[in-house]
């Protein structure tokens, strides 16, 4: 598969993917042979029409089957929104910030000034798997953020190596809107505005600063590390703080969550959200918490 169709082929969604089948099976009854040699395109991947071979031919034929099936798909989505939104206006829904608002929410013009790091100095640490897992769940974050009215002012240190060429598959990742430092926190921010969050610390926070700058280690070790965040807090000699988890839930569970779930527990608390139902709109259901009061 060349990389036009690869690119063709990703863009599909699991609700294409059985149409898109029906239509590329050249053997089925369906399969419009008559469509693609109606097409005016002249070259193919830099090679005349008339001049492919039976394989680059096939490849075409698909390449220009995905292009209806996309118009089409694109056609659906837009009445689906269209009537989503007429719906939300009969009910008073509000649907949250539309593209437009989005693309305004950047984190220079946001309200929210508080930072939030994610400490990516543990590569050593990490099998591959679990160093996919972390770029994973940064993803996570970005996505949250970039659809926050007001984003938190997000930033990846130690961005180098490993965690760096793990990031490099998702192109066009530059662009995000982020901050990448290849140097640790320490060299980019005052230690006095540093916070390293971790479950092992005693010190609970019970609100967010707005000049302050929160670390999230990003790490996925299942447990093999326990405390290191804090361990290293303590030596370097910053400020640390557990999530207030306890004081709102008897909490069965082992108190540590993962670097998305930390970070999307602050965003609803930046924006005005008590950690309480902070906690109940993040963690899944199925974690056994009681209220406390
Ligand atoms: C999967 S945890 C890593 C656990 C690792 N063994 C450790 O000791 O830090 C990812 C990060 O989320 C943050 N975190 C997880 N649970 C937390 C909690 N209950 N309170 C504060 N931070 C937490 C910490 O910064 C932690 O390093």
């Amino acid at each position: 598969m060349d990389s036009v169709e690869k690119r063709l082929m990703d863009e599909s969604d699991t609700e294409t993917t059985t149409v898109k089948k029906q239509h590329l099976d050249t053997n089925s009854e369906n399969y419009d042979i008559k469509q693609p040699i109606e097409h005016k395109e002249e070259l193919f991947n830099g090679v005349e029409i008339s001049k492919l071979t039976k394989r680059q031919m096939k490849k075409y034929k698909r390449m220009l089957q995905w292009q209806v099936i996309k118009k089409e798909k694109r056609a659906r989505e837009k009445l689906r929104t269209k009537n989503k939104k007429v719906v939300a206006k009969l009910l008073n829904i509000d649907l949250g910030p539309n593209r437009k608002q989005l693309k305004n929410a950047k984190m220079v013009n946001s309200a929210c000034k508080i930072g939030v790091v994610i400490d990516l100095s543990f590569d050593e640490l990490m099998i591959d798997k679990d160093m996919g897992k972390v770029i994973k769940q940064i993803l996570r974050v970005y996505t949250e953020n970039r659809r926050a009215t007001a984003p938190m002012q997000l930033h990846l240190t130690s961005f180098n190596g490993r965690n760096k060429e793990e990031m490099s598959k998702h192109n066009g990742y530059e662009n995000w809107d982020m901050h990448f430092h290849a140097n640790d926190y320490l060299d980019v921010f005052p230690k006095e505005k540093l916070v390293y969050l971790s479950s092992e610390s005693d010190n609970v926070i019970k609100e967010l600063e707005q000049d302050k700058i929160y670390i999230i280690g990003g790490l996925v070790d299942h447990n093999a590390h326990k405390g290191i965040c804090y361990r290293k807090a303590v030596s370097q000699g910053i400020a640390h703080g557990q999530l207030p988890i306890s004081e709102y839930f008897n909490f069965k569970a082992r108190k540590v969550f993962t670097i998305n779930q930390v970070f999307e527990i602050m965003l609803r608390v930046s924006e005005g959200k008590s950690f309480k139902d902070a906690f109940e709109m993040v963690l899944p259901k199925r974690i056994n918490m009681k209220p406390t009061i």
